[in-house]
């Protein structure tokens, strides 16, 4: 058993705290922000993740896990202190490093014992022998030493599925330049049978934007071949079908849609785009890839405009408000930008989400939520379904039909099956979905 302070109680941090606790650690999740570790200490969670709470409260109660706002309290006898905090997009599209600075100037004032401090969070080449310079200067003012390393371990989650993924991780990726602090690292993940790979600081640190840029630019390939698809008369869902038979492509990631979104892969692309040219290299395919996303969402409004002519004060029903189903994470949503689109136009917008409700409503104050799906659809000139949640694959589109002022539906994810949602009379509007050109040819 070892002893791990989490600095960063975010989806990040409170789902590896939670983990390492449930696989018999000593973990205490610490924050800056007293609200969220009072609703932790009180039961509440601060985030949606399915199966979370129940791993939380077990180890709660086991006594585990622990939450505070106590730097001190949290590091104290800790043997390892992963940094899990945010690391948001700067004003030119860097990764803003002053929540990792703070975390690594507190672990440098307060701890007095050897620790090995774990990079979590997402960050660009080099943090990691940077947090390593803050600690030691710190050291150096202070006047003692302190005994460290630091290793690199970037985190693959997915919100939504964050537990199966921290528990049945594809791999474990770390970096140092200690092979015996990464041992270390190693051996708390040593119960979970997968490939660990251990490489150099910077080697890991980069693998984690590659890996991140990769499933953007797959997403964003498809989506350019569902472009062509609709001009060309094909079907994308079965040209990605086709394609990901092929062991060499395979079938993930290749869901043409209205983008990546979320609060990874944009800000990681664009931060490794950033990082690229600050070394005077020429990240292109990365642009392009920032590029088609972007369109993505505009095309939305492209063929909304086609279909209902002028939008001032048309009724805009939207399903789905988080960047991805379950998850209550907004963070750079595609709905939320064709919201702002449609908005700027002077639409009346019309929403339903399971999770993401109240939260988009702190975002936008003039859009209407509504209690479920059918109430969306009263009075709508079009339906944008923007996240496919389970709920929405079943739904009474019938009913839908019958509610809406002009049946135009946009589905926005490819969820429902074009021939049905035809044979009841809507204009019909997918992603790459040439081979059933209804909604085009009757706009
Ligand atoms: N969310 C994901 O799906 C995901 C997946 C893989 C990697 N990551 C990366 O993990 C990191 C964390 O992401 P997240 O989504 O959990 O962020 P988040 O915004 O949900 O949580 C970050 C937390 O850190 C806290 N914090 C900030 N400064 C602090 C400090 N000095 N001391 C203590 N707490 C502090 C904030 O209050 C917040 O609760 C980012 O670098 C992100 O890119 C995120």
């Amino acid at each position: 058993m070892s002893k791990i302070c989490v600095v960063g109680t975010g989806y990040v941090g409170l789902v590896t705290g939670t983990c390492f606790a449930d696989l018999g650690n000593d973990v205490v999740c610490l924050d800056v922000n007293e609200t969220r570790i009072n609703n932790l200490n009180n039961g509440k969670m601060p985030i949606y993740e399915p199966g979370l709470e129940q791993v939380v409260s077990l180890n709660k109660k086991a006594g585990r896990l622990n939450f505070t706002t106590d730097y001190k309290l949290a590091l104290d006898k800790a043997d390892f202190a992963f940094i899990a905090v945010g690391t948001p997009s700067g004003v030119d599209g860097e990764a803003d490093l002053q929540f990792v600075r703070s975390a690594a100037e507190a672990i440098a004032e307060i701890v007095n014992h050897p620790i090995v401090v774990v990079n979590k969070s997402t960050v660009p080449v080099g943090t990691g022998d940077w947090v390593a310079d803050i600690i030691k200067k710190r050291r150096t003012v202070i006047g003692t030493p302190l005994e460290f390393s630091v290793v690199s371990n970037p985190e693959f989650l997915r919100e939504g599925s964050a537990l199966s993924d921290f528990m049945e991780p594809d791999r474990v990726v770390l970096g140092s330049t200690n092979r015996e602090a990464a041992n270390k690292v190693a051996q708390l993940y040593s119960t979970l049978r997968c490939p660990i790979l251990v490489t150099d600081l910077r080697t890991a640190e980069m693998i984690k934007y590659a890996s991140n840029a990769f499933l953007a630019t797959r997403i964003s390939f498809i989506n350019e071949i569902a472009n062509m698809c609709e001009e060309m008369g094909a079907d994308v869902q079965e040209v990605a079908m086709g394609m990901g038979y092929d062991n060499r492509i395979g079938h993930a990631f290749l869901d043409a849609g209205l983008g990546w979104g979320g609060s990874c892969f944009p800000k990681d692309v664009k931060a490794l785009a950033h990082m690229a040219v600050l070394h005077g290299t020429h990240p292109q395919l990365l642009q392009a890839v920032m590029d088609i996303n972007r369109n993505q969402r505009r095309r939305v409004i492209y063929k909304l405009r086609k279909a209902l002519g002028n939008l001032d004060e048309k009724v805009i029903g939207v399903l789905g408000l988080s960047f991805k189903p379950n998850t209550d994470d907004i963070r750079e949503a595609p709905a939320l930008e064709i919201i702002h689109l449609l908005e700027n136009e002077g639409a009346i917008i019309r929403a339903y989400d399971p999770q993401a409700m109240e939260s988009t409503s702190e975002v936008f104050k003039r859009v209407i939520m509504c209690e479920n799906p059918y109430k969306v659809a009263e009075g709508a000139d079009a339906l944008v379904l923007a996240t496919e949640w389970n709920e929405f694959k079943q739904i009474d589109l019938k009913r839908i039909y019958d509610l809406m002022r002009e049946p135009i539906i946009m589905d926005g994810r490819n969820l429902w099956d074009p021939e049905k949602v035809i044979s009841l009379g809507f204009k019909y509007f997918g992603v790459g979905r040439g081979a059933y050109p209804n909604g085009e040819n009757n706009a």
